[in-house]
């Protein structure tokens, strides 16, 4: 059977996936609601109809301990005992054994018990890793997990197979767990053992969990937070990659009297209004449902958990495709002060998130407190400027203050009057005039009011930029004065500065490294503006254009030609995505390129960048736009890698 998991649409590690299996398919993000088999909340039939669940998840284990169910099972199939056509995914009795403790279950049996009742997902035996185990107990349970799922791949079958993340809160073995896990043939990664984490809300731990887990997870695998179902994390964990979850919340919380809301939870007793507009709370006040008899309100408080949920896993699926859901998840960290405290220690991963990171985004990267700063949008436009950045050849520097975007339009006076370069000493870090159109940088929107908790970080950044800088005199902007002061102090006025070959260099090197310049270097550039504002729209390099920068987000889309020339300056595997020979005929002809058919990449490619396409052999076959980083492309088996943009055919053709 072919393994179906295909990525449709992505922001960052966020992203929309079709799941398919045994013909039914399931879109994530996705919540798998937990049905006991022996007692039903909701009836399963009725998950899937009513509230449009296309997954849910039972347990095997509480199935195999009950004589008639067993046998049901074995004979009809769980989809038969549970009335349910929609995909189920098993769990083996690993959580069981974390709180009843050890029940003495087989290894083996638990997977051949699952298979044989035809589950479409089941899980293996794997062992809890406790939040407080040391580092020599949690060794032993990713040991022991890991050999259950090298055993448990030869019994599978058809089935699907989870195989858990355990290893505490021992980072590197999360991460160590995860590459085991990934080299065998396994389908689907529940992060496990995290269930202590939620009920204790040390949501830090759960983050750096996660994202430990990533790390060395196959990127083209689902992953599964076991027991995560409260709205309220939704955004985070799917911000982080997590792909599906489950949990049993909707009923306990129901059972306990309590709503569960995208931003928290409420006690029925302390409410006096409803302003949730699901069938239930729009056809019942708090009153009437105080007053019903405890197995109605069970059920109807359980309805609408369910439907806060669904409503919730909506909202995310529209984030992704906005490009919002930073915006989302940093919002919804606000619901509770340890989410928040989540939130802040995000930035400590950077350097992984931003692997993920689009070129840009369509809408305007939107601020929603100090946190934003520490985006991976705005820390990659920071590295960027000191690793990939160096600044024309001008004697002196002008530090300007922070004003009205797109700077050089606020500035145009200024870069008319002096050959002095002029550096926007900006809320998020030194922005050269010419590289002021380039996302984020034109495209942030925040507060006007500074923020002082950034104060400290936007020092050590500048301090950083002014001890990098080579500039023979650096000044900061005090008004006319600072023009008659520099004129004064200088025998030899240069040529004016350049600000339009300022900008293709700039964003050459920024978009595609320092070597990228030697594609403009000494050539003649033309250049064609906007009639409006005169931003450049292309440029036309000894005549030829080869250029065209993108209006949303101020970086260079090639043509044919701008692509031959950064074919021949950039050194392999630069910006280049290898494809397969039995693909070249196609993608010549315009074809876009699917990830079964690349063989290398580049590991600097993120999703958005332009790409070169190449043979095996680097002759250039086509350019594109990638919708995969570079490890994606080369772990994914289906869905488009690159949308090409422009094939070569050959010359006889
Ligand atoms: N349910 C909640 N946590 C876990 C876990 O770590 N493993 C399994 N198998 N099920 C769980
Ligand atoms: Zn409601």
């Amino acid at each position: 059977m072919v393994f179906m998991f295909e990525m449709k649409d992505r922001d960052g590690l966020a992203r929309i996936c079709n799941l398919e299996l045994n013909g039914k398919a399931l879109e994530t993000p996705a919540l798998l609601p937990v049905v006991n088999p022996k007692s039903y909340t909701i009836a399963p039939r009725r998950l899937k109809e009513e509230f449009k669940f296309n997954a849910l998840i039972t347990n095997s284990y509480i199935i195999s301990k009950d004589q008639e169910l067993r046998r049901r099972a074995l004979e009809e199939g769980v989809h038969r005992l549970l009335d349910y056509n929609g995909i189920i995914m098993t769990d083996s009795g690993t959580f069981q054994q974390h709180v009843y403790g050890e029940l003495g279950l087989d290894s083996s049996e638990v997977v051949s018990f699952q298979r044989d009742i035809r589950s479409d997902i089941g899980t293996i035996l794997d062992v809890f890793s406790e939040p407080d185990f040391s580092k020599e107990k949690a060794e032993d349970a990713v040991r022991v997990t890991v050999d259950r799922a090298k055993a448990a791949v030869s019994i599978r079958g058809e089935m699907w197979l989870a195989g858990p993340i355990q290893g505490s809160l021992h980072e590197e073995l999360r991460t160590k767990c995860a590459m085991e896990m990934s080299a065998l043939d396994i389908q689907l990664h529940p992060i496990g053992g995290v269930v202590p984490l939620m009920e204790n809300y040390k949501f830090v731990d759960l983050a750096g969990v996660i994202i430990a887990s990533k790390k060395g997870l196959n990127p083209s695998r689902p992953v599964h937070l076991f027991g995560a179902g409260h709205p309220m994390i939704f955004p985070l964990a799917v911000l982080l990659g997590c792909d599906m979850f489950d949990s049993a919340s909707y009923a306990k919380y129901a059972r306990d009297g309590r709503m569960m809301f995208a931003d928290g939870t409420m006690a029925l007793d302390g409410m006096t209004e409803f302003w949730c507009q699901c069938p239930v709370c729009s056809t019942h006040t708090p009153e009437e449902l105080k007053s019903m008899e405890e197995e109605e309100r069970t059920t109807l408080l359980a309805e609408h958990n369910l439907h806060e949920c669904q409503s919730q896993i909506r909202r995310v699926k529209s984030a992704i495709r906005d490009g919002t859901i930073w915006e989302l998840a940093e919002k919804s960290c606000r619901s509770h002060p340890r989410l928040l405290d989540a939130l802040r220690t995000l930035h400590r991963h950077n350097d992984f998130l931003e692997r993920f990171e689009p070129l840009s985004r369509v809408g305007a990267l939107m601020f929603t407190g100090s946190e934003s700063y520490h985006r991976p949008a705005i820390w990659r436009y920071q590295k960027r400027f000191f690793e990939r950045y160096s600044h024309p050849s001008c004697e002196v520097m002008i530090g300007l203050p922070e004003s009205r975007r797109p700077y050089s339009r606020t500035y145009s006076d200024l870069i008319r009057k002096t050959d002095a370069h002029l550096v926007v000493l900006s809320s998020i870090g030194p922005v050269p005039m010419e590289l002021d159109e380039i996302y984020p940088v034109s495209q942030i929107f925040l507060p006007e009011r500074d923020d002082e908790s950034y104060s400290s970080e936007r020092q050590r950044i500048m301090e950083r930029f002014s001890h990098d800088q080579r500039y023979g005199l650096a000044v900061i902007w005090e008004g006319e004065e600072t023009l008659e002061f520099l004129s004064k102090m200088r025998t030899r006025v240069d040529r004016p500065f350049d600000i339009d070959r300022a900008r293709v260099v700039a964003v050459l090197m920024m978009q595609f490294g320092p070597k990228a310049v030697k594609a403009v270097e000494n050539q003649r550039l033309d250049y064609v503006k906007s009639k409006t504002v005169g931003r450049i729209r292309n440029v036309l390099v000894n005549g030829v254009h080869s250029f065209s920068i993108r209006a949303a987000d101020g970086y260079f889309s090639l043509t044919d030609e701008g692509a031959r020339l950064l074919h021949s300056v950039l050194p392999q595997p630069s910006y280049r995505v290898t494809v397969h020979t039995d693909a070249v005929p196609f993608i010549k002809k315009g074809s876009n390129v699917f990830s079964k058919f690349v063989l290398a990449t580049d590991d600097e490619l993120r999703p958005g960048d332009s790409t070169l396409i190449v043979d095996k052999d680097d002759n250039l076959v086509g350019h594109g736009r990638c919708l995969m980083n570079g490890e994606e492309m080369l772990a994914f088996k289906r869905g488009i890698a690159v949308k090409t943009r422009s094939g070569f055919p050959d010359d006889s053709e």
